[in-house]
């Protein structure tokens, strides 16, 4: 039975939500793997006495990744997204 371009609409829709959602939980996933190990750098250097902001080290990371990314994510939307992650990691390997 053919289906109304609807209904076909419909489904790739509800596809496409599929493949966000999977996206999504394996960014959540990545994204406390992450945390975990940025903790870690935490323990380490209040164990050497070293600062935790490095803000060479964020540019550094920024810059690796900009000229790793074939978009369409844009540089300016990529820098906002990887500084917040950053930020989160920082703040939470202080408290
Ligand atoms: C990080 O990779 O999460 C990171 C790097 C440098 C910082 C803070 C966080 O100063």
């Amino acid at each position: 039975m053919k289906k109304g371009v609807r209904s076909q609409s419909l489904q790739a829709l509800k596809e496409r939500r599929k493949q966000i959602d999977l996206i999504d939980q394996k960014l959540l996933f990545l994204l406390n793997r992450r945390l975990s190990i940025a903790l870690e750098i935490g323990k380490i250097k209040k164990e050497r006495r070293e600062k935790i902001y490095n803000p060479k080290r964020e540019d550094e990371i920024l810059k690796r990744l900009n000229l790793k990314n074939r978009g369409p994510l844009k540089e300016e939307d990529l820098k906002k997204i990887f500084k917040k992650i950053m930020r989160v990691c920082r703040k939470s390997q202080i408290t």
